[in-house]
């Protein structure tokens, strides 16, 4: 099979970093970057233990320029919910997914792939993501329980197994901004309730409000669970703003769109309880396919 890019399907380090950009210049240098980057990642490696890993990733309506044909359940991220209950619809031609032990080298790295591309991009956003206390959320619950764990259950979930796009990974990014003061004036019990997990340990709750997180992304179709691979991070600062910047990846764009469907009360009206206390700022689907294919592009 075709080669996964190598962020994909090892386990998360504690240090990562998205970049979404929209291409303004020359898109031909841009690509021949991207092309770039994983040596660059390797350059980086051979100097320093950080174990930098990266993806590279394409949003639609960018991806089309390049005549590869489009994955077959490719599309573009559109708002969801109403009222005070919504999620934007933000879109990126490139996102840059990095993630290391070390902080300073995600930033290195950025900086390094930008030099000789700055003038032909936009940056819409940059998020820089920590591991937070024993791999928590900031709302203090363990994050990560039940994403598959092996490097064969990742690859299972992850990867496109057959066909032209094989090896490559759909990609969902939604970075969502916290209102912890209203969510430490609930007290564990409500909390508890909210997310459908006890809070010290992460144990599923006999009862799973079906309005709770884990009530409404935890679905079944015909008996199999939907399951993705998340390589989310909390991120930012006590000030200003700070939350969870959500990245997932997977074979089909089908469980992204069941499970935010689910969350913003398009499949029965039920709404996800997390979302009173955090609100996406921008979302995004991308494409990242398998390194064979990102050198032929
Ligand atoms: C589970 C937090 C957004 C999909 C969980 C858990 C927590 C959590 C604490 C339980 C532990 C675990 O299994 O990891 C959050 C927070 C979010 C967020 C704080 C946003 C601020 C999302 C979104 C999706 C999603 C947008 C997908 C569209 C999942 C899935 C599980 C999960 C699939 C595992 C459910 C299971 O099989 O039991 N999340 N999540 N989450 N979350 Fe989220
Ligand atoms: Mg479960």
């Amino acid at each position: 099979m075709a080669t996964a890019q190598p962020l994909i399907l090892p386990e998360a380090g504690p240090f990562a970093l998205y970049v979404v950009m929209n291409v303004k210049g020359d898109r031909h240098a841009l690509v021949e970057q991207c092309q770039k980057l994983h040596d660059l990642v390797e350059s980086v490696n051979s100097q320093q233990h950080a174990d930098l890993r990266a993806s590279v990733a394409f949003g639609k309506p960018f991806w089309l320029t390049m005549e590869k044909g489009c994955p077959a359940q490719f599309d573009e991220f559109t708002a969801l919910g109403e009222g005070a209950i919504t999620a934007p619809a933000t879109g990126g031609d490139i996102l840059l997914h990095v993630n290391s032990s070390r902080h300073d080298l995600n930033f290195y790295l950025l900086r390094k792939f930008m030099e000789p591309v700055a003038e032909e991009l936009d940056i819409l956003d940059e998020t820089y993501g920590f591991k937070y206390l024993d791999a928590r959320d900031m709302t203090d619950f363990i994050d990560g329980t039940e994403n598959p764990k092996t490097r064969e259950a990742r690859a299972d979930v992850a990867l496109i197994q057959d066909g032209e796009f094989a090896g490559g990974s759909y990609v969902m990014m939604q970075r969502f901004v916290h209102n912890l003061p209203a969510w430490n004036r609930l007290n564990i019990q409500a909390q508890e309730k909210v997310i459908g997990r006890t809070k010290p340990d992460s144990v599923e709750l006999e009862n799973v409000p079906a309005a709770s997180h884990v009530g409404r992304v935890d679905i079944k179709e015909e008996g199999k669970g939907l399951k993705i691979v998340r390589h989310s991070l909390p991120y930012g600062t006590v000030s200003g703003d700070h939350g969870l910047l959500f990245i997932a990846y997977c074979n089909t764009q089908h469980n992204f769109k069941a499970m935010l469907e689910s969350m913003y009360g398009h499949t029965d009206g039920k709404t996800d309880q997390l979302l009173r206390f955090t609100s996406a700022v921008t979302g995004a689907y991308f494409f990242a396919p398998s390194m064979e294919m990102l050198q032929s592009l």
